[in-house]
């Protein structure tokens, strides 16, 4: 299954670190929405959305690329990374209006020091780690 990974990570690059691990030595498009806006994913029958959570929610970039960009009946899944707990609430109203099948999601902790976090040192330090990055391969090998 041709698959692409649409993602944000400003933090700290955690998200870049799973979805990079996901995409190594697999056949897996990555789209940076910090670069990219726009891009055509008629080709994919497997589309991965994936952020940091920012305010309860994925980061608007990546709620504004699967609005403008993902196409009607596609397999949809979610990767995100963060302090406290995922919400994949706002990028599901998205793909909901497309007809798209969530056929999973997968999260795990990432270092975050946002706020009053910084002034001790951060939360969730290291991660995620080895066991994080391998768990995400082994959800997204799941899937395809
Ligand atoms: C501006 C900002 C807002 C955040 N809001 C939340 C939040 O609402 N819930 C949460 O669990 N983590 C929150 N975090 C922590 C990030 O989700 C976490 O560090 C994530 O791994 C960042 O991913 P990235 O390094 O790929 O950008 C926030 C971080 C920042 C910088």
């Amino acid at each position: 299954m041709k698959a692409v990974i649409v993602y944000h990570s400003s933090h700290h690059g955690n998200t870049r670190k799973l979805v990079e691990a996901i995409a190594r030595g697999r056949d897996v498009t990555l789209v940076d929405t910090s670069a990219v806006k726009s891009a055509d994913l008629s080709g994919y029958e497997l589309i991965g959305f994936a952020s940091g959570i920012y305010f309860g929610k994925f980061h608007e970039d990546v709620l504004e690329f699967a609005k403008n960009n993902l196409p009607e009946d596609r397999k949809v899944f979610f990767l995100s990374t963060y302090g406290g707990r995922s919400n994949t609430k706002a990028i599901e109203e998205v793909v909901k209006g497309r007809s798209a099948q969530v056929v999973g999601q997968f999260g795990c902790k990432g270092y975050d020091t946002f706020g009053p976090f910084k002034l001790v040192g951060g939360i969730c330090k290291g991660r995620p780690d080895e066991n994080d990055l391998n768990s995400a391969c082994h959800f997204f090998d799941g899937l395809s």
